[in-house]
């Protein structure tokens, strides 16, 4: 059977900047444009790539960088920029729980995560809990479809699957984004 979860002694191939070409962030930010954000919520932030990036584009804002893995936010609290400090604030989760309270985020993102989720309902209930009214959940994962990279198509979820389970979990104003070119792109409102 594929091994479903990411190798953390693989963790140098999250930091390529060659990714950027194909998940661009000014792309990804304009596409879920989160008005005045504050604080976000990086679910399987991993060595917190894309929570520096986007933690960049707030003003005055901070990101939660959930990952599951001690690996992961070991790597992030010895290896992130000083300046980022403030910034970027590793929390260590459990499969499907995240130890934030409730009404916290302006906006939730899952990136290239969906397919090692044990329990994708309870994740995306989870972050339902943590946005406000109006809070935006993004998720962004290998299009179910050969690509130059990425985890066997076995594992892949194809985007109507994502897009049902958003619903399902009571996310309004569902959308999928065709913006990018090897990756599914699904953002929803909480009412
Ligand atoms: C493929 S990496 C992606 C990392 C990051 N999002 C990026 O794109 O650079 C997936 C990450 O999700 C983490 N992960 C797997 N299952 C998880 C879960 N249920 N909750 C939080 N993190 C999880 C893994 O430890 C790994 O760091």
């Amino acid at each position: 059977m594929e091994e479903r979860k990411f190798d953390p002694r693989k963790l140098a191939k999250l930091n390529d900047p060659a990714r950027l070409a194909y998940l661009d962030p000014e792309t990804i930010w304009k596409t879920v444009h989160p008005h005045e954000a504050r604080v976000l919520v990086d679910i399987g932030a991993g060595t917190g790539f894309f929570s520096v990036l986007f933690g960049r584009m707030l003003q005055n804002g901070k990101v939660y960088a959930c990952d599951i893995s001690e690996v992961m936010i070991t790597w992030m609290l010895e290896n992130l920029p000083s300046e980022t400090r403030d910034l970027v604030i590793p929390v260590r989760m459990e499969e499907s729980s995240v130890p934030l309270a409730d009404g916290i985020a302006d906006l939730v993102y899952m990136i290239n995560l969906h397919h090692e989720l044990e329990d994708p309902e309870r994740i995306i209930a989870e972050a339902f809990r943590l946005l406000h009214n109006g809070g935006k959940l993004a998720i962004i994962d290998w299009k179910k479809e050969e690509t130059p990279q990425g985890p066997p198509l076995s594992l892949r979820v194809p985007a109507e699957t994502i897009m049902e389970q958003v619903r399902k979990g009571g996310f309004s104003r569902c959308a999928a984004y065709s913006v990018l070119p090897y990756h599914t792109f699904i953002v929803g409102e909480k009412p």
